[in-house]
């Protein structure tokens, strides 16, 4: 092994409104832990950096939403992230967050820096103002539409739909999100990053430099961007919640989140590297130290342009070598969304699926939207379940563990003479790592997932082939070989397959007793070494790494997405319009009693309509009413209704009604009587059914 080399890897720091979702794993944080496990498993000094971004508007818009205080929300998701992070087995060096002491200290010597070196412009513009809210509205306080693909719901600093990140001033028609209203323009004072100033650096080294290593998608955006121009960019904002800008005039104004939140990265490091008794510095300043950035697509520009132009306009920094940005995840055909709870919430799966935490490590792995917008299914998820991690990975590991124990009471038998199939079978194994290492340096991780697959199939195939089960029989010295060759693959499983499945390697490790072994086998020296399980080691007892997951439990997750999907169509139903209006006359026309449902039956061949016998008061009378999907007949026995008692007659279906049964709808879209007990929250106003 070469000199280690020093790696800083980031993962976008999450929001702290709300919790982690499938979205954020597949496309930030499991392909950032593979990457970070692999690189220190190979032997490399790894600081894996994440933290709670805890300012900006998404969380003062949610403790409005709340009715509590920004900090409450922050100190609220904080602990769930990080909870759920632990339990999910992403395994950060440090998760911090940007309401840490150190982290205002830092983003404001960072500021305060650029400020002196004259980096910034300070100008007096005028800017968007609710005058209702009293307030400016910068970044998520507005929304309008986005000047570069029209997309309407566009915020003051980024459109979602295109990744353009814009001033909020170019917004068309803009609204503020806090009262609706148009804003008004009002001056104020700002420090502006000029971009345009940067624009030659970023051209050179990114256009230039990295046109061959960086992923097309990323690539592409940053080139379209420059191309477009690069203007002058704000950097502070006229909020209450956030880091205080620490110059003069700065008072009442802070940072811009995108200003302090990459930030975040640096001071999280240095957090750490206190606590561990390291210096955090050639961490983010030599150059032989490698900074990846994981992030999803929407955050590329902030970390492809705006935080590079920080970090060299402060001039002591390194700038990333990476910045291996995914697309979005969907769930079941539909975009995933917090607002509609259109997702797969992380500390929801774990109680449902609390042992499971590889599975969807590996579906999400598996089928992740490296190269395009790919979809999170169920089914795919039993899938991959059911028929690679049980079937091939756990049915190899099972068989090997199995018949160690039975044909030689858990011990690695000797080998005798390798056959050509042996051999090539070994060689083969120990050609896994590059395949495997090299997938992950060019960050291919559903590629390296699948060929960690493809060493489990090999060791299926072997066992399939070579049939010890039947050669016992007859040559025991050939099954003794036999099994020596399928317990080698199954320690290098073990070892390979924890930067991807990292519960599961753990308890590969103790079914063999790695730990236990002189040299315990390692990424770097499966190639090397001759045996990785040698001859008399001691294995221990068999444990199922997997178990099926049956249609009853995909069957409950597809019912809690059904239950969101009814939910927001409630949520989102509008009131049918008021019909035309009628003078009080007309009103008195309508004579209402109250009655009493005293028989009831469907009105056969029909879906919809019951007869009913009404005591109204003045006499019984039939009543046809269109009220079957709402109530079976022997429910409504005994109701009392609202009846308009002197509509003229009509027949329905040959059956005369004498008058009508005053109905509405309840938010589901089900059908209610109206009656004097009974208080309902409705859509829809009276209906006549
Ligand atoms: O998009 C987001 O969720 C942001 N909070 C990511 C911030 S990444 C970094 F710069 F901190
Ligand atoms: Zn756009």
């Amino acid at each position: 092994m070469s000199q280690p080399k020093r790696y800083t890897i980031t993962a976008a720091l999450p929001y702290t409104n709300g919790p982690i979702h499938i979205g954020h794993l597949a496309g930030v944080y499991v392909p950032a832990d593979i990457y970070a496990r692999y690189q220190r498993l190979i032997g490399n000094d790894v600081a894996f950096i994440c933290g709670s971004d805890e300012h900006g508007v998404p969380i003062t818009l949610k403790a409005k939403k709340e009715g509590v205080t920004p900090q409450d929300v922050v100190d609220k998701y904080h602990a769930i992230i990080k909870t759920s992070f632990e339990d999910f087995g992403i395994s950060f060096d440090n998760y911090s967050r940007t309401s840490a002491p150190i982290h205002h200290e830092t983003a404001q010597a960072f500021f305060k820096t650029l400020y002196d070196k004259g980096e910034f412009i300070e100008e007096v513009t005028e800017q968007l103002y609710d005058a209702q809210a009293n307030q400016f509205l910068a970044d998520r306080f507005v929304v309008g539409t986005c000047p570069k693909c029209g997309y309407e719901e566009a915020y003051g600093d980024q459109c979602e739909k295109c990744g353009t990140s814009h001033n909020a001033t170019d917004l068309i028609n803009p609204k503020s999100a806090i009262t609706g209203n148009t804003p008004t323009l009002k001056e104020t004072k700002h420090w502006f990053l000029p971009l345009d100033k940067h624009e030659a650096f970023l051209k050179e080294w990114i256009l230039e430099g990295h046109k061959k290593d960086w992923k097309p998608n990323v690539y592409g955006q940053v080139k379209s961007w420059i191309d477009d121009g690069l203007r002058p960019r704000a950097v502070t904002r006229d909020l209450n919640w956030g880091i205080p800008v620490p110059v003069e005039g700065g008072e009442g104004k802070v940072l811009y989140v995108w200003f302090d939140a990459p930030i975040g990265y640096i001071s999280a490091t240095k957090e750490w590297a206190a606590r561990e008794g390291k210096d955090w510095e050639p961490y983010w300043k030599n150059n032989d130290t490698k900074l990846v950035h994981f992030i999803g697509k929407d955050n590329i520009v902030f970390h492809c342009i705006i935080f590079p132009s920080m970090l060299k306009a402060e001039g002591s920094y390194i700038l990333p070598d990476n910045v291996p940005a995914n697309e979005f995840l969907n769930l079941e055909g539909n975009k995933l969304s917090t607002s509609k709870n259109w997702a797969v919430w992380l500390p929801e799966y774990l109680k449902d699926f609390p042992d499971k935490q590889d599975v969807l490590r590996y579906a999400l792995t598996a089928n992740a939207p490296e190269t395009k917008d790919n979809d999170f299914t169920w089914k795919d998820f039993q899938a991959r379940n059911n028929n690679e991690l049980v079937a091939i990975l756990g049915n190899f590991i099972n068989r090997v563990v199995v018949l160690t124990h039975k044909y030689y009471s858990a011990v690695v038998p000797e080998a005798s003479e390798f056959t050509a199939v042996d051999e090539e079978t070994l060689a083969t194994l120990k050609a896994y790592p590059a395949v495997i290492s090299s997938a992950i340096e060019r960050y291919r991780f559903r590629e390296a997932s699948q060929e960690l697959m493809n060493l489990a199939r090999l060791g299926n195939k072997y066992l399939a082939d070579e049939e010890p089960w039947k050669v016992i029989k007859e040559d025991e010295a050939r099954t003794k070989t036999i099994m020596f060759v399928a317990l080698q693959i199954a320690s290098a499983l073990a070892t390979l397959s924890e930067p991807f499945l990292p519960f599961t390697s753990a308890k590969l490790k103790t079914i063999l007793r790695h730990a236990e072994l002189d040299s315990e086998p390692t990424w770097n020296t499966i190639s090397e070494k001759e045996t990785l399980l040698p001859a008399g080691h001691h294995i221990g007892e068999a444990e199922l790494l997997f178990s099926k997951i049956e249609d009853e439990d995909i069957q409950v997750q597809l019912d809690k997405l059904e239950a969101s999907k009814k939910a927001n169509e409630a949520a989102n139903k509008t009131a049918e319009p008021q019909k035309d209006e009628i003078t009080f006359e007309d009103f008195t026309k309508l004579d209402m009693r109250v009655g009493t449902i005293i028989e009831a039956e469907k009105m056969p061949k029909t879906k919809k309509l019951l007869v009913l016998k009404v005591d109204t008061g003045i006499d019984i009378r039939t009543v046809v009413s269109g009220i079957a999907e709402s109530y079976n007949p022997e429910d409504v026995v005994g109701k009392k209704v609202t009846i308009l008692v002197n509509l003229a007659p009509r027949k329905l279906r040959g059956v005369e009604s004498q008058g009508m049964i005053l109905m509405t709808e309840t938010t589901d879209g089900k059908l209610v009587f109206v009656n004097p007990d009974n208080a309902l929250e409705t859509t829809n106003g009276l209906q006549i059914s």
